[in-house]
């Protein structure tokens, strides 16, 4: 079948299974095409619930389809490719949460979108790359539990005076791969551009950068800057969307590692299949969904 083909396909399946296509900024270009929605984590949790069809197709990861069925329980959500997941999302269990908060009594469990919903189960509150500052203050504890990601942790430590930040011990290995040589090559090969990375990156390389935030917090800053060129540390899927949004800017990917290899896996292909075959189907356990729920609404509540 030739693209057109493909494409002409999945936009009349979606008619017909009465789905919509939401997908992640990292997605590749094609995707994002015959997306309805693209956003970052934040953007989508909060676009599900908007949503009127009775099927989700979700292209991202396995943990942003999980959190669609979180709060959609009564639709149904595909992921496109089943093995599309986030390994920093499986560097905490329950099991290793449930033992933390016991070494922990009195601190708050704040857990990034990037987990299972098991995860979320043990949790108090949710947060995503763009809200973390926020729903930590929002926290009456002193004491934060953040998992799974250091980086970000380390982040949030620095906004949150008067709060102790405990960081789990995880990372992305797309983001963390980023170096401070890195920024310092990319700065001479582009001088005059704005450097712009994703709180995931290491806290050496955030402290390198003129801007520090979520995929959405990295667009709004592109759009007003007076700056013609940027350097972006973030997955190479969002220099599509700021390009289309700012034909006269110029966009440097900050390092060639910035690819993640588990958003890179669905092509579209996988959406055609997956509104053929109405796969894969994701569903949450009734008494994880009813407490994992409660920390994505308590997140939405607070921003
Ligand atoms: P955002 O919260 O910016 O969407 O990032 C999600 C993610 O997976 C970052 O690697
Ligand atoms: Fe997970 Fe990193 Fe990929 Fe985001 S970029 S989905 S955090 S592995």
């Amino acid at each position: 079948m030739s693209r057109q083909a493909v494409i002409d396909t999945i936009i009349k399946l979606k008619k017909e299974r009465d789905a919509v296509i939401l997908a992640h900024s990292y997605q590749v270009k094609e995707v994002q095409e015959v997306a309805d929605f693209v956003g970052d984590s934040l953007e989508l949790s909060r676009e599900v619930t908007k949503v009127e069809c009775s099927t989700i197709v979700f292209c991202g990861v396995h943990f942003m389809a999980e959190s669609a069925k979180l709060l959609n329980p009564q639709k149904k959500v595909l992921l496109p490719v089943m093995e599309a997941g986030c390994p920093m999302a499986d560097m905490v269990t329950p099991e290793a949460l449930k033992r933390a908060r016991e070494k922990y009594p009195d601190a708050a469990v704040v857990c990034y979108i990037n987990s299972s919903a098991a995860v979320k189960a043990e949790s108090d509150i949710c947060c995503t790359s763009s809200n973390a500052v926020k729903v930590v203050l929002s926290m009456p504890n002193k004491r934060i539990l953040f998992v799974p990601d250091k980086n970000l942790a380390s982040y949030v430590a620095g906004h949150v005076p008067g709060k102790e930040i405990i960081p789990w011990e995880g990372f992305c290995a797309t983001h963390s791969a980023v170096t401070e040589r890195d920024v310092e090559e990319a700065r001479i090969a582009h001088p005059g551009a704005e450097v712009a990375v994703h709180p995931e990156c290491s806290p050496a390389v955030a402290r390198m950068a003129d801007y520090v935030g979520s995929t959405s917090g990295i667009i709004e800053r592109v759009s007003k800057s007076s700056c013609g060129a940027f350097i972006i540390g973030t997955e190479a899927g969002l220099l599509y969307r700021l390009q289309k949004d700012n034909p006269r800017k110029r966009f440097y990917l900050l390092s060639k590692g910035l690819i993640c290899p588990d958003m890179k896996k669905t092509r579209l292909e996988d959406v055609l299949q997956a509104l053929e075959k109405g796969k894969y189907l994701i569903e949450v356990e009734d008494e994880v969904r009813r407490r994992a729920v409660l920390s994505l609404e308590r997140m939405l509540s607070v921003v």
